[in-house]
């Protein structure tokens, strides 16, 4: 892995597809163990974490269902400000036990407005694997069940993450070097 230059920006090698698979059957393998016989739902947030949920999905070995949703943010009212909706989730997740997928935690923000709205349709249980959390820059707590990395409060992409829609495809992930 060397230097990679995406846009303007330069981006220095940092966790190796060997780092995340390991992660990956680390946390798969807890999943595993936690859901025997609950078939639970997976629910994974697009675009970032499509990479992050194909290859945990494909560690996982109980039976399970898995579902792709969008988040859309859109202005609410003076008193609601900006309000976060799901788009494509058209399973019912009443009674379902439910496991959140997502890519990156940043300021918590996204996933402190979505979760409560998911607790509303009732499900068995509600638990989140994220692969990566940064906690230095996370502002709204947010209950990370399953983590893959903590990172440092610095930009990353690749493995899904995007810089401007550039970078998705890189199957490493990438850290924005001081410029
Ligand atoms: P919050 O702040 O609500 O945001 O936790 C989470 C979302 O912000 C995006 N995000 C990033 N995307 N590299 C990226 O490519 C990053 O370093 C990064 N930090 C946050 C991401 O879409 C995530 O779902
Ligand atoms: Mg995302």
């Amino acid at each position: 892995m060397a230097i990679i230059k995406v846009k303007d920006l330069e981006f220095e090698p940092y966790l190796t597809r060997e780092n995340i698979k390991a992660q990956i059957e680390r946390i798969a393998a807890q999943i595993n163990k936690d859901y025997e016989g609950k078939r639970p739902l997976f629910v994974a947030i697009l675009n970032g974490s499509f990479m992050f949920a194909a290859d945990l999905f494909k560690e996982v070995s109980i039976d399970a269902e898995i579902c792709f949703i969008k988040l859309a943010s859109y202005k609410g009212t003076k008193s609601t400000g900006q309000v976060i909706t799901a788009i494509g989730l058209d399973q019912d997740i009443h009674d379902r036990h439910v496991i959140i997928i997502e890519d990156i935690v940043d300021t918590g923000k996204t996933l402190n407005e979505f979760l409560p709205q998911l607790m509303h349709q009732q499900p068995a249980s509600l638990a989140l694997a994220v692969l990566l959390h940064k906690p230095e820059a996370t502002q709204y707590p947010i209950a990370i069940n399953y983590l893959g990395f903590t990172i440092p409060n610095k930009f990353v992409l690749g493995y899904g993450l995007d810089y401007d829609g550039l970078g998705r495809n890189i199957p490493e992930i990438y850290q924005l070097k001081e410029q």
